[in-house]
């Protein structure tokens, strides 16, 4: 019988790798080009799906056409910043009106709201939400952001960031809870009594460090809001995991088969 040779194995290995690693390759391109074909018709689906959802949850209050009613403002302009700040933190829809519209259990899932603030933001231009790197507060600055925290947010909301009541019956939250999308959108849009802290007031660096402070009060880990945008990471982490267990995979095959 013909003996095979010793270096057989770790070739078939890095054969099977290089084949993955090229159908992956493969893979990613096809679905890049067609995503980036994509966006514009997946907007205006988006969009579209807005439009509907908002006649159905929000058009009573707001108007079919967003731009206001006796009892609720108009949100042409407001941006889809405002839209996600209300409907991710259950503000909206409004059960009633009162004198504050409360936090409530959200009743949209993520792409729901992603169409709402679509549709609203088609409608003119506003604050948008900021996107994964604007909300990155891992390199910012905590001692800055307390004292930003300090001169800014506690006469409202408490040195502990724990709220208090303002006049007329209204409120300021407790903060503990907020993601830090939610915070960040809070400061751009300033809802209801809460003042707007525009990018010129506050920087971009200015309202991660914010954040971080604010996370940093709230040693609680936060599962909350962060969904969206974690797709690349995970194929990518996958990735990973296949060539990284295969080269070792192939390592030990290879010392193997020098051993024997
Ligand atoms: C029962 C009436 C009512 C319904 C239904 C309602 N809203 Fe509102 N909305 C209000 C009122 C009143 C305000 C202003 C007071 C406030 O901000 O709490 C408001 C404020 C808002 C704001 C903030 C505007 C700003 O200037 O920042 C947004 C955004 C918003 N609504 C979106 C929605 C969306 C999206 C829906 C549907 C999912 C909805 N609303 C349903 C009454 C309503
Ligand atoms: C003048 C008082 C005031 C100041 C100053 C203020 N806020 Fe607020 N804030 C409010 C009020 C009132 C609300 C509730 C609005 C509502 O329910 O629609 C609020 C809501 C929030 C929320 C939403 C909390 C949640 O869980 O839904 C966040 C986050 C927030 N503020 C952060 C900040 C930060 C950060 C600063 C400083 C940069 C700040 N606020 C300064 C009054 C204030």
């Amino acid at each position: 019988m013909r003996r095979r040779h010793r270096a057989a194995a770790p070739m078939l290995v890095l054969l099977t790798l290089a084949l993955i690693g090229v159908l992956y390759a493969a893979a990613g391109s096809a679905t890049s080009a067609q995503a980036s074909s994509d966006a514009r018709g997946a907007n205006a689906e988006l969009i579209k799906q807005g439009q509907q959802l908002f006649a159905e949850g929000c058009s009573s209050c707001h108007g079919l056409g967003a731009q206001g009613g006796p009892e609720a403002p108009t949100l042409i302009g407001v941006g889809s910043a405002a839209v996600d700040f209300q409907v991710s933190t259950g503000r909206m829809p409004l059960a009633a009106p009162g004198a504050q519209a409360p936090q409530k259990p959200v009743i949209y899932n993520d792409e729901e709201i992603a169409a709402l603030a679509a549709f609203v933001a088609s409608l003119g231009p506003g604050p948008q939400i900021p996107t994964d790197e604007e909300i990155n507060y891992q390199d910012a600055d905590l001692a800055e952001g307390g004292e930003l925290f300090r001169t800014n947010c506690s006469q409202c909301h408490n040195f502990t960031g724990e709220g208090g009541a303002l006049s007329n019956g209204a409120y300021a939250p407790n903060l503990m809870n907020a993601t830090p999308r939610q915070i960040y959108e809070a400061m751009l849009t300033g809802p209801e009594n809460m003042p707007v802290f525009s990018n010129e007031t506050l920087t971009p660096e200015n309202k991660r460090a914010i954040i971080k402070y604010i996370q940093h009060m709230d040693e609680q880990p936060d599962y909350g809001g962060w969904g969206i945008g974690s797709l690349g990471p995970v194929t990518e982490g996958l990735f990973i995991w296949v060539i990284g267990i295969g080269l070792m995979i192939g390592a030990a095959v290879w010392i193997g088969a020098r051993v024997r």
